[in-house]
């Protein structure tokens, strides 16, 4: 079984998309096993160091994805194990999310914009060893379009950050509702911009049609885990 506690995540510019607005996400990503990152190239290195030292090689330790990486230990702390779960990430990014859970067993579709595909494919094919391939799949989903492509019965369906533009709340309540079912357990991982919509999105928008529990919180960095799920019909 793959332990989460190996990793050890870089943003490198390896990079194969060419949309140069979406560069952020659009970074290779590349997880290293603790072996590796305490091997000779990446001995004893912390995140200021590491930067400095991989700068000029244009390596970088990734610092954008540290929702991602909130919703990861938390797998790791509740020793969550996916074997023979249907998976789905919306707005995947650089895939971080869902290739944990590609590795903890999971049949897992990791999806975003069509420009991001390119770019979040050769993430998952340089992070996932051959026999967990057949169980990861990338697909393009926009959220209040596409979803009718997907099936309509996920184990679990994950958001890392993607809960900042208002006008995009109800096309992703839309996709959720189509994509879940009454047991489908979501987890959405948030920086609690007030500006962006955030509050509002949880304590307004969400609740119409979603129960939601936060299962996790790093206030220092105002970041909150949702644990999410549809409310139960009225009969
Ligand atoms: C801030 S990034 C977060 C990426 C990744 N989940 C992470 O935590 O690093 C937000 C992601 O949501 C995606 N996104 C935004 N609006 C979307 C939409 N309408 N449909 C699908 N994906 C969308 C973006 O392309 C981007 O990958």
């Amino acid at each position: 079984m793959f332990k989460i506690t190996d990793i050890f995540s870089i943003n490198y510019s390896e990079s194969v998309s060419i949309d140069k607005d979406i560069d952020y996400i659009g970074a290779g990503l590349r997880l290293l096993t603790l072996e590796e990152a305490n091997g000779p190239q990446f001995r004893n290195v912390r995140k200021e160091t590491f930067q400095k030292r991989f700068e000029s090689e244009r390596i970088k330790l990734s610092n954008f994805d540290r929702w991602a990486k909130v919703l990861c230990r938390y797998f790791e702390q509740e020793q969550m194990d996916f074997t023979g779960k249907k998976v789905i990430e919306l707005g995947a990014g650089t895939g971080l999310v869902g290739i944990l859970a590609i590795l903890l067993g999971g049949d897992v579709t990791l999806t975003d914009q069509p420009n991001v595909v390119i770019q979040l494919q050769y993430n998952v094919s340089k992070n996932i060893p051959e026999v967990g391939i057949k169980r990861a799949k990338v697909s393009a989903l926009l959220w209040g379009k596409d979803h009718k492509q997907f099936p309509t019965d996920y184990d679990f369906i994950f958001g890392s950050d993607i809960i900042y533009r208002p006008s995009e709340f109800h096309s992703l309540i839309t996709t959720l509702l189509y994509l879940s079912k009454q047991s489908t357990t979501i987890y959405f991982c948030s920086k609690m911009r007030k500006h962006m919509g955030v509050i509002d999105f949880y304590e307004k928008v969400l609740p119409t049609h979603f129960d939601s529990t936060i299962v996790h919180s790093v206030p220092e960095q105002e970041i909150n885990l949702y644990k999410i799920t549809r409310k139960e019909p009225v009969t």
